[in-house]
């Protein structure tokens, strides 16, 4: 399996681990360096080729880093600490491998993150998933850009028989997002490919992009004319602190509601 080792100063440790994860590493182990003041991040991500060639433009001007082989049981350490994730009382995302008990009336969402973002523990993706949840309502329509794993899409899925879309620019996404739907029987609920944002047609009740700000700002107007008239926008990703001109890009929708955690951002916003 491969995988990519980047040198980052330690005043960079935060922004590059958050570039990391929007590339799709399901894994960062940090590791000294022989420099004094440089941290080494060592990641997995696979055997797919578009994320070792996306890495190049993201990590490339910024910061060294190389290729390395990496052994697949080493990739996996992280597995066994792994957590089930309650998105509220009645509805948890747990890792696939686990086995948990549940009272009756929860709803389990079974997560293998396969060589894609998402298990539903990072902050953004909890917050992403409770502003989404507020939202969900039998008939209604979702779009999840950027959907990692699929662990939004599939949840829609599951929770309110939702048909969902969901599109990423990574392969490794699409097919974990597959095999979640699979898993969770909603398969022939979930439409997944990697269909550009700009390339989607028609209007959802329901959008969610957790994607860092950058893209989030690029991706402004398509997030915005595939948002329905009396639909929601609900974006992640995002500094709890800076995060006004992601906002801007996207008027004239106006915030309806903010949430945070752990530093992160989810903004849900409507026309
Ligand atoms: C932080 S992960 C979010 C995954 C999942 N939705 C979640 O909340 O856990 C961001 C995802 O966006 C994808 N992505 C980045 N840029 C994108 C773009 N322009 N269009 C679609 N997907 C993109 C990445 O490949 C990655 O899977």
């Amino acid at each position: 399996m491969r995988g990519f080792v980047v040198s980052v100063p330690v005043a960079d440790l935060d922004v590059a681990s958050d570039v990391l994860w929007q590339l799709g590493v399901r894994a960062i182990e940090e590791r000294h360096s022989s420099a004094a003041d440089v941290v080494e991040l060592w990641t997995a991500v696979g055997d797919h080729d578009d994320a070792i060639a996306r890495a190049d433009a993201a990590l490339g001007a910024r910061w060294q880093w190389r290729v390395v082989e990496v052994s697949e049981a080493a990739a996996d350490t992280w597995r066994e600490f792994a957590r089930p994730m309650w998105v509220d009382d009645a509805l948890v995302v747990v890792p696939a491998w686990q086995e948990h008990r549940f009272a009756d009336g929860v709803a389990v969402i079974a997560i293998e993150p396969g060589g894609a973002f998402g298990l539903g523990d990072h902050p953004t993706t909890s917050l992403s998933l409770r502003a989404a949840r507020r939202h969900l309502a039998a008939g209604r329509t979702v779009l999840d850009v950027g959907c990692g794993t699929g662990v939004i899409a599939v949840t829609a899925a599951v929770v309110v028989g939702a048909s969902v879309r969901a599109v990423d620019i990574a392969s490794a996404a699409v097919e974990a997002t597959r095999d979640n739907a699979l898993r969770n029987d909603v398969a022939a609920l979930v439409d997944v490919d990697t269909t550009s944002a700009g390339g989607l047609d028609g209007s959802y009740d329901l959008v969610v992009a957790n994607i860092l700000a950058p893209t989030l700002v690029q991706l402004a107007d398509d997030l915005r004319r595939l948002t329905a008239v009396d639909g929601h926008l609900v974006i992640s990703g995002i500094l709890a602190d800076r995060h006004d001109h992601v906002v801007a890009a996207l008027a004239p929708m106006t915030v309806e509601r903010t949430d945070t955690l752990d530093g992160w951002a989810a903004v849900t916003l409507r026309h």
